[in-house]
């Protein structure tokens, strides 16, 4: 079988400026966790309706398992770990989380915060409607959906603050469980 013809694509992950030389029939997912190692980003359906692997490209949010990487050329492109990190300090979505119980195996999280954050970005006080709305690309098999709607209206509310030692429970959830980082 011919190999697919490979480009090489430049853009910023996480305001850094990155490049891979990839076929072109290669998604922006397995570019960001495989060439990348950014294993934040995770994929599950590979058809554009679990929403695990989104990740905001100039603004928008998409979905990476059906996003082209070569689509990426030039753009800013934000995962997870662009969000908030153990290292660079907690987004307040992601202490809101885990305050809220919002996680369980913690397989959605990273894609439902991404999405939140889109969503904050555009609507900075959305009703506990448009929150649910909006999540309807994101899917979660554990928590039931409404401890993460009231983790995202709390930021919207302006109340969560920087918690105590809670916020690694989720940033393990996604980084570190086996099972749940691959
Ligand atoms: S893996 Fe991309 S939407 Fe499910
Ligand atoms: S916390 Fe397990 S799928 Fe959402």
């Amino acid at each position: 079988m011919a190999q697919a013809e490979r480009k090489v694509v430049s853009f910023m992950l996480n305001g850094e400026p990155v490049e891979a030389a990839v076929p072109v029939t290669r998604y922006l997912v397995d570019v960001i966790r495989e060439d990348l190692s950014m294993m934040g980003t995770k994929r599950a359906c590979d058809q554009g309706v679990c929403g695990t692997c989104s990740v905001i490209m100039d603004g928008k949010l998409v979905s990476s398992c059906l996003t082209l990487a070569v689509r990426a050329e030039g753009a800013e492109i934000t995962t997870i770990e662009g969000i908030g990190s153990m290292e660079e300090g907690l987004h307040p979505l992601q202490d809101s989380f885990a305050k809220h119980g919002a996680t369980q195996c913690g397989y959605c999280t990273p894609g439902m915060i991404v999405s939140a954050y889109a969503l904050l970005n555009e609507n900075s006080d959305p009703t506990e409607e448009e929150i649910k709305h909006w999540l309807t690309g994101n899917l979660c098999r554990c928590t039931g959906y409404q401890k993460i709607v009231d983790a995202i209206r709390a930021v919207a509310e302006g109340r969560t603050e920087p918690g105590p030692d809670l916020g690694t429970v989720i940033v393990k959830a996604y980084e570190n469980e086996p099972g749940a980082a691959k």
